[in-house]
């Protein structure tokens, strides 16, 4: 939800800095900015839309080797030019990115900056302002910097550039992510590693309530007491190329191929030397003594929740609640007394998801998160983490990520059950296995879900997506797919709850997606089905191979009972891919989204 960047060193900055916004587009991109700092002052160029207006804006002859950069998902004023970050203080002094939200800028305006006419109506500009004012009392730079995030209330990664210091850039960091990379003879600042892959992968991670002085050959972190931390360096695995679409039109196809990779990918990670998969030891534990597991997540996350307490449950045979973060943050239901928390979240930077671990680690409970980003907030934060191994995904909509998720519940189910000592009567690894040779066989026929496109969604506004039980849960997932990539009004529901209110929007025409895979609710999705039918609505049945039917439209490969939600997501994302694709939506990049969520 928004990204910064900043350089300082001796090449051209803008180049630099605007590749490392389009790199970062992917958490915010309603409008972007730079600023570049030279002996001429300073220069802010902003545009309202996509990184290529900023570009286009940008003036090719202007050199800096400093500068800072923004793109926005926006939060206090709607997408302008005018609300575009860098903001500049009123006498042009200094110029700021923020990534976060400053909960008390209105206290701050009244407090200090009652006669202060602001330019835009974000709460970032108070930042500029204010610091503005405390340096004009005769306050240092770096002191008003310190004492502006001592006032400050909220989160925040920012990035300062003073024009009458060619040679700093002013950092701070609380509950945003942000990091300074190294190289020889410059310093980088980024949101994520992925935007300065182009010239370091060597990063110092930041740590909330941290200021860092930068300048091309020196780096000073230190807390907001003013105590200097000493950190090392990491190195980022990631190759460019990791993150590039290569031969195909959008990243969300790629993602999508590439899930049968990073099925196996997981397997491979889990697995010990005698091919089992396993968990380490102290997870495992948690898992063992928990009377209660307490999934939190988001949007497409959540929904793999809801797969994981299928999967939990019936292998493992322990109670899973999979809850809302934002709904369990203020609606927290009664816990059992042995909880234990599970986190899952792709980027591991949903501020949602970040409220309730900071609620329950005040209650003293440990936590699990499940991320496909190592290092991220709340994998540090929580006790423990599994990672997701999905490689970075860059579509705004998740389906790697989705299905890897699914993939980690799953090892933790089989792994939890064996602990319990619940004799398996399958081989993990191999049904797994079998799972991503299933999903392989779905994405090699892609021209079966266009057909369905056409034949059903083609002109529609809405459209249904019927199951039961864990089909339920995968049509949920499918619901939100279609509806976040081409803006079709899209909604999973249980088959049997349809009568209860909802078939009364199925008209003549209307679209049903309708799922089966568990064999045990085959006769009463097959009557929920003859209900829609019956009113007019035009069904797509996909179903798995043993309890499919002639007529039916798709027929998944059979699989584990419970690992169904890893195969019968793929339908889903691919209608979804190519409905946003014949409605010429921008598949990549929806609207009014943003990848990493950052604000409650
Ligand atoms: C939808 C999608 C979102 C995210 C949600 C949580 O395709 O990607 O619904 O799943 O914003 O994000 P993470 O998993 O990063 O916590």
């Amino acid at each position: 939800m928004c990204g910064i960047v900043g350089y300082i060193g001796n090449q051209d900055a803008k180049e630099i800095l605007v590749k490392g916004l389009e790199k970062l587009e992917y958490r915010g991109y309603d409008s972007s900015g730079i600023a570049l700092l030279n002996d001429s002052g300073l220069h802010v160029y902003k545009e309202q839309g996509r990184i290529a207006a900023l570009r286009e804006a940008i003036d090719e002859q202007e050199q800096a080797t400093v500068g800072i950069g923004h793109t926005r998902w926006a939060t206090h004023g709607k997408p302008s030019r005018r609300n575009a970050h860098p903001h500049l203080s009123n006498s042009g002094r200094f110029t700021v990115v923020h990534n976060g939200v400053i909960e008390n800028y209105e206290e701050l305006r009244a407090q200090y900056l009652l006669d202060t006419p602001f330019v835009s109506e974000t709460d970032t500009e108070v930042i500029v302002q204010l610091l503005d004012k405390w340096v004009n009392s005769g306050l240092a730079v770096e002191d008003a910097f310190r004492q502006l995030l001592l006032e400050i209330k909220g989160s925040y990664a920012v990035a300062l550039l003073d024009n009458q210091d060619l040679e700093t850039i002013y950092v701070g960091k609380n509950k945003s992510p942000l990091l300074i990379g190294l190289g020889p003879d410059f310093h980088v600042i980024a949101s994520d590693a992925m935007a300065m892959l182009q010239v370091t992968n060597q990063f110092v991670e930041l740590m909330d309530e941290e200021i860092v002085i930068l300048r091309q050959n020196f780096k000073r972190i230190q807390n907001l007491n003013g105590e200097v931390i000493q950190r090392r360096p990491f190195h980022v695995k990631l190759n460019a190329s990791d993150i590039e679409k290569g031969p195909y039109p959008h990243y969300m196809l790629k993602e999508i191929d590439e899930q049968p990779i990073v099925i196996r990918k997981v397997i491979s990670k889990y697995q010990d030397a005698a091919g089992d998969l396993i968990m380490d030891s102290e997870i495992r534990d948690c898992m063992k003594k928990a009377d209660r597991i307490y999934i939190i997540a988001c949007g497409t996350s959540y929904h793999a929740g809801l797969a994981g307490k299928q999967l939990i449950e019936q292998i493992a045979d322990i109670p899973v609640e999979t809850h809302i973060a934002s709904e369990f943050l203020y609606n927290r239901p009664i816990l059992s007394p042995k909880p234990f928390f599970i986190f899952i979240s792709q980027s591991g930077e949903t501020a949602d998801i970040r409220g309730v671990l900071v609620a329950i680690k005040q209650m003293g409970y440990s936590s699990l998160t499940i991320t496909n980003v190592p290092g991220s907030t709340l994998s540090r934060e929580a006790t423990h983490t599994l990672l997701t191994h999905a490689g970075p995904e860059i579509a705004v909509a998740s389906t790697k990520a989705y299905t890897a998720q699914i993939a980690v519940l799953a090892i933790l189910a089989f792994d939890s059950a064996r602990a319990k000592g619940i004799q398996l009567n399958v081989n993990p690894a191999h049904e797994l296995s079998i799972a991503a040779n299933a999903m392989e066989i779905m994405i090699n026929h892609k021209e079966v879900m266009e057909e369905i496109v056409w034949q059903y969604l083609n002109d529609s506004h809405n459209c249904f997506f019927i199951g039961r039980g864990v089909d339920y849960y995968a049509c949920l997932e499918g619901a939100l797919k279609l509806k976040e990539i081409s803006y079709i009004q899209a909604e999973g529901f249980p088959g049997g709850e349809l009568k209860h209110g909802t078939i009364a929007l199925i008209e003549e025409g209307t679209p049903v997606i309708a799922l089966l895979t568990q064999a045990h609710v085959r006769a009463n999705i097959r009557s929920n089905v003859q209900e829609v039918k019956a009113r007019g609505a035009h069904v797509c049945m996909i179903s798995i191979e043993g309890i499919e039917e002639k007529e039916d439209h798709v027929i998944l490969p059979a699989v584990y009972e419970w690992l169904t939600p890893l195969v019968s997501v793929i339908p889903f994302q691919l209608i979804a891919y190519y409905a946003a694709l014949y409605r010429g939506c921008d598949i990549d990049k929806p609207r009014n989204l943003a990848k990493s969520v950052t604000v409650e």
